[in-house]
């Protein structure tokens, strides 16, 4: 079995890409792995937050974790600011982590140009937070998006550097970067461009908890390519992007789709593209709307999934603060 660590920022939005290419794959791994996941409200202030809003999406961040199927009595499921070992590793890391290889982060560099105003240490350290994040838990590997390689490839260099000097101690990382289909969902208004939250087309993107009839309606207007055939091929990349959704979602290879669908038109193929989206996410929407309301059984599962990660990190910290000569 293999220990899985992986985080999510409470104040991600849900697209069908994040689901299929993130937490849907989080449920997925629960089957054979040792699993620990973590709404990590620590790096989403890093940029300014609404504080009552933060606490809010947090609440929710969990309650759409578990409604995707994070089974929190299998895995382990905890909120970042709950385990305060976090904290602490993050300063032991911070020491074995130079400012140059932290200045070449490229989501640092980005977000930095985005927020002028406020370029805090906390946006420059983030890495080191999100190194100690897998490395309490010694984890083997780590579901990422593409955009978080580079994080983990210092995840890496920070271990190593740690062992070099202290003694073999953290076991080094592996990233499981998802690829295939599932992993890049286009946007349903311009399918060479990924489907993303910030799209300023609402019909560009398909959230996971809107309701059916919206679901429906932004397939039905789902931008399609010339010709009239249903088929997955490179010069039609509206088709192959819904082709792919459908099959993930029905569970049908692309050649099953293609001789589902041969001699009917885009309109019927779109239809239920819509439809068999929004019937498989029905019962993903009905048990978060019915764990956000029950606010008192959230918090005891937040409680109990940090007393477990607790338990697990403590020993990892308290090992790594007798390798750097503290009195322990
Ligand atoms: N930085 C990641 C993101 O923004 C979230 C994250 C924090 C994470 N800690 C992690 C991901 C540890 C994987 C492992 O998406």
């Amino acid at each position: 079995m293999k220990t899985i660590f992986s985080g999510i920022q409470p104040t991600a939005v849900f697209t069908l890409g994040n689901y299929l290419g993130a937490v849907k794959n989080w449920s997925e791994m629960q089957a054979e792995n040792e699993c620990i996941y973590s709404i990590v409200d620590m790096h989403a202030i890093t940029v300014r937050q609404e504080p009552a809003k933060l606490r809010t999406q947090t609440m929710n961040s969990y309650a759409l974790a578990m409604a995707c199927g994070i089974d929190v009595e299998r895995s382990i499921l905890f909120v970042q600011s709950h385990n305060k070992n976090h904290a602490e590793m993050n300063w032991i890391l911070s020491c074995s982590t130079q400012f140059g290889e932290l200045s070449r982060m490229t989501q640092y560099k980005d977000k930095a140009q985005k927020h002028p105003d406020d370029v805090n240490a906390g946006l420059f350290t983030y890495p080191v937070l999100m190194a100690g994040d897998i490395l309490l838990y010694q984890a083997d590997l780590v579901p990422i998006g593409i955009d978080q390689k580079q994080h983990l490839e210092l995840t890496r260099n920070v271990a190593e550097r740690f062992n070099f000097r202290y003694g073999d101690f953290f076991k080094i990382p592996e990233a499981y970067i998802p690829t295939g289909g599932a992993a890049k969902i286009m946007s349903l208004q311009d399918p060479l461009k990924k489907m993303s939250k910030s799209d300023d087309n609402p019909n560009a993107s398909v959230y996971i908890l809107e309701p059916k009839d919206d679901i429906i309606r932004k397939f039905k207007r789902a931008v399609t390519d010339s010709g009239a055939e249903v088929r997955f091929a490179e010069d039609k990349p509206g088709v192959s992007n819904l082709m792919t959704i459908y099959s993930v979602f029905s569970g049908k290879t692309l050649d099953e789709t293609e001789a589902e669908f041969a001699g009917k038109g885009y309109g019927d193929f779109k239809l239920a593209v819509g439809e068999t989206v929004a019937d498989a996410l029905a019962p993903v929407r009905d048990e978060y709307n019915r764990l956000a309301a029950d606010k008192d059984y959230l918090l005891s599962c937040m409680k109990t999934g940090a007393e477990r990660a607790m338990k697990i990190s403590e020993k990892t910290l308290k090992k790594a603060y007798k390798k750097v000569g503290f009195v322990v």
